[in-house]
């Protein structure tokens, strides 16, 4: 992160964000004044153990969900209490999302899904495909546009996925274990393009893990912990990415141990 990245201001903060749900007679309090700030350029971990609300957290950020309390703030503006309208409106122009089942279009080739939330949002039919294409191809795919999902490796119907989430020019990406239904090699991989693709494209991203090692790429950790967001230091798991000797080009990483 650059100083320039620290003075901006954020592009998504949450404010003391909580979120129950009802178990029996009582209630299952998930998010208990969770905060949160991510600037421009910004590639933030979300960590906790199964159970401890990432999702629930990512759906309140990603204007899919309401929460009890609190704000939700993109550029600046709180949406929670914005109508339907605009909140559909605020996500349409601001947010990507990626989940860990890639729900691509079964019966749509691999440009179309891309392509296809654009055309529906009103983007001429060329653009939209340019776009797809531009974006499928830096993901390695610009030899499978045409194939359909089940045409497709895992990894690859993640990485249309990853694209159709990038393809409305969102400020920011959300994403929810990404790459959590993929083989080890193929997540490591799949996730570094991830993560090459969300800079090149200058975004900001918050990306749900409970990987240490995939977390210790981004540029800080929150831990979700009794419903409230901490600092954490994800590279304390295992070594970190790049040793002091690694070649500075970070495609050219040495080969290392694969995951336990
Ligand atoms: N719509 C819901 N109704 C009831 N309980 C829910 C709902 N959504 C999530 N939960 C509960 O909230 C907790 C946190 O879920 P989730 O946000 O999916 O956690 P994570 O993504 O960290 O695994 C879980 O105990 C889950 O069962
Ligand atoms: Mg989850």
């Amino acid at each position: 992160m650059s100083d320039k990245t620290m003075d901006q201001r954020p592009i998504l903060e949450l404010r003391d964000i909580t979120r129950s749900f009802r178990e029996g007679e009582g209630a299952l309090r998930i998010l208990r004044g969770a905060s949160l700030q991510i600037r421009p350029g910004e590639i933030v971990a979300l960590i906790g153990p199964s159970g401890a609300g990432k999702s629930t957290l990512l759906h309140i950020a990603g204007l899919l969900e309401r929460p009890d309390e609190g704000m939700v703030l993109l550029g600046g503006i709180d949406c929670v209490d914005l109508p339907d309208r605009e909140r559909t409106y605020m996500r349409r122009a601001e947010l990507g999302f990626v989940y860990q089942a890639h729900n691509l279009l079964p019966e749509f080739n691999a440009l179309e899904n891309v392509a296809m939330p654009e055309l529906i949002a009103g983007t001429p039919k060329q653009d939209a495909f340019a776009e797809a294409t531009r974006l499928l191809t830096l993901l390695g795919l610009g030899e499978r546009l045409l194939h359909l999902p089940t045409e497709l490796s895992g990894g690859e119907q993640q990485r249309v996925a990853i694209a159709r989430a990038l393809a409305n020019h969102p400020r920011v990406l959300l994403a929810d274990e990404p790459t959590g239904n993929l083989d080890p090699k193929t997540s490591k991989m799949v996730f570094e393009e991830l993560i090459h693709l969300v800079r090149r494209e200058g975004l900001a991203a918050l990306i749900a893990t409970h990987n240490l090692d995939l977390a210790a790429k981004m540029d800080r950790a929150l831990v979700l912990h009794e419903g409230k967001l901490v600092e954490g230091r994800p590279a304390q798991a295992k070594p970190a990415i790049k040793t002091p000797t690694a070649d500075p080009d970070e495609d050219q990483d040495p080969p290392r141990a694969p995951f336990a």
